[in-house]
């Protein structure tokens, strides 16, 4: 079959879409991080703290990688299964109301309007409407995995699976909710159980929105880019089901030292640590691909964006089970070491896979090839420097954090009040800024380099435009 039958409009215009949500997050990531230590940025009512950040969290989490992984997954699906998909004009529909959903997300968002469900935020006709969205995605996946031309199912193929009946699940369960009125509702869930659905659904949020769809384009992108083959499909597999099935059990690590069961920590803390192992089964993976020929690092530019996201994904999934345990939980629970961690993995391991992969599929696309291998090494290196800053900073900061608020005097009362203790993180959330401002340059370099490249390809085949 042609790649001229693929639907590469649709791909081409996710990406597009993912980038444009990606600034309007990362511009406001920029804001709070800001009026974190002066917080006459703050602007009410609309443009205060508490309704700005879970806009950057919404439209990073859903508009950038949600948005990347529909039209890579599109790509994916159909480059894995040798055939277009069976129902395109699902898929522009698709595009388009997943573009109205984010703009009205982030609207209702700044408007205040919060089911105060971190990372379900929306209120319920929008949960409807994403429902709906996510089924069209699901049938157009399904429909053309089923009737693929290639009977073969690549590691790739089975990350896109988990991922669409994943997150359908655990969205639809977390956001059941019986409707107050057309902008309010409450959830099904009470108490200790809200907590625990809650942190179901939020723990896993990262494994199937955050992990899955990164490791469905690494498997594919790291191979096709630098002509290495897989190291090993088995391993490959093995940490697939292991990975899947251990992930749905340990949401409840958010919850330790909480009224939830005691049993349910353990068990959550339990299966945290297990998932060092499937997650370290890619790592190696990818490890031992490139091992074929490691002077690949220096002289093919992908390279290095694959494996130094594999190798955040790395330390990322080690030092999330060693949070998990009761006793590292007790110091950095609450504190700014968590978003140190968070960014570790967002800017780190989701940033890099997912801008490698559109480096990739971008100048396919458009029959030409990147416009400027240098600028892309200059967009890597701004965007490790600056998520190095910023989780290195956060890490400090949480350390200190926790234990400014266990310190205790000799008569046994708290040493530091919380205001004592919050001025010490002022100098620290200003380094969070600069390495927040050194990321988004090299974002800048990114998106400059893929408009080029897309103005370039165009130009050279101006029937395909
Ligand atoms: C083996 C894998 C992982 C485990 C066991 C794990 C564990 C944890 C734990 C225990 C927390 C809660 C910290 C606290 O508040 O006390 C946490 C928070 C978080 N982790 Fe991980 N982590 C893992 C991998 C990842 C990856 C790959 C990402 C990708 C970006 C990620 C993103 C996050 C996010 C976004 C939060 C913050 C959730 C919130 O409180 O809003 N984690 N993780
Ligand atoms: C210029 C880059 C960025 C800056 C300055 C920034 C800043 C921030 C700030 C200030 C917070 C709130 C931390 C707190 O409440 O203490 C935050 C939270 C968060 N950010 Fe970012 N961010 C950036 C990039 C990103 C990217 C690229 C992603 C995802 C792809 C992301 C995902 C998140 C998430 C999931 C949280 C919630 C963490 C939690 O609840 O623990 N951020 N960010």
């Amino acid at each position: 079959m042609s790649e001229l039958s693929y639907d590469e409009k649709t791909v081409s215009g996710f990406i597009v879409s993912s980038i444009f949500w990606g600034v309007v997050g990362i511009v406001i990531g920029l804001w709070i991080s800001i009026q974190l230590w002066l917080p006459s940025w703050n602007i009410p009512p609309w443009f205060t703290y508490g309704r700005m950040r879970v806009v950057h969290t919404n439209s990073l989490a859903f508009g950038l990688g949600l948005g990347a992984t529909f039209g890579i997954f599109y790509y994916l699906v159909m480059h894995l299964t040798r055939r277009s998909l069976v129902f395109p004009r699902l898929a522009r529909f698709h595009l388009h109301a997943f573009n109205v959903a984010i703009a009205l997300a982030a609207l209702s968002l700044f408007a205040g309007m919060n089911q105060t469900l971190e990372y379900a935020e929306l209120e319920w006709p929008l949960d409807v409407a994403i429902v709906i969205i996510w089924v069209i995605f699901a049938v157009n996946v399904f429909a053309t995995v089923i009737r693929r031309k290639e009977e073969q199912m690549y590691i790739s193929l089975w990350y896109v699976i988990a991922t669409v009946i994943a997150v359908a699940i655990l969205y639809i369960v977390n956001n059941l909710a019986v409707p107050a009125g057309l902008l309010k509702s409450y959830s099904l869930f009470a108490g200790v159980n809200s907590a625990n659905v809650q942190w179901w659904y939020g723990h896993n949020a990262v494994g199937f929105v955050f992990t899955t769809p990164y490791l469905a384009m690494f498997y594919y992108f790291l191979p096709k880019s630098t002509g290495l083959p897989i190291f090993s499909h088995r391993l490959s597999i093995i940490a697939f089901w292991s990975l899947v099935f251990a992930y749905l059990w340990t949401g409840a690590h958010h919850l330790v030292y909480t009224p939830v069961p005691d049993w349910l920590q353990t068990l959550a803390i339990a299966f945290s640590i297990f998932l060092i192992a499937p997650s370290w089964g890619s790592v190696i993976n990818g490890y031992y691909t490139v091992g074929a020929d490691w002077t690949k690092m220096r002289t093919h530019y992908l390279t290095k964006f694959f494996i130094m996201g594999i190798t955040f994904y790395g330390l990322q999934t080690v030092q999330g089970p060693t949070q998990a345990i009761r006793v590292v939980s007790q110091l950095i629970h609450y504190t700014d070491w968590v978003p140190g961690h968070v960014h570790m993995g967002t800017m780190g391991w989701v940033t890099m896979t997912v801008t490698a992969s559109m480096y990739y599929v971008i100048p396919k696309i458009y029959r030409t090839q990147i416009h400027s291998v240098r600028i892309a090494n200059t967009h890597f290196w701004l965007v490790l420097t600056g998520q190095l800053i910023f989780s290195i900073t956060m890490w400090i900061t949480g350390i200190q954090q926790g234990a400014l608020w266990k310190m205790t005097t000799g008569e046994g009362n708290l040493r530091y009040t919380f205001m004592e203790g919050m001025v010490k993180n002022y100098p620290y959330w200003q380094m969070r800024t600069l390495g927040g401002l050194v990321f988004t340059a090299g974002m800048l370099f990114f998106i400059y380099n893929i408009f080029m490249t897309m103005r370039g390809g165009r130009s050279a085949e101006p029937a395909r435009a």
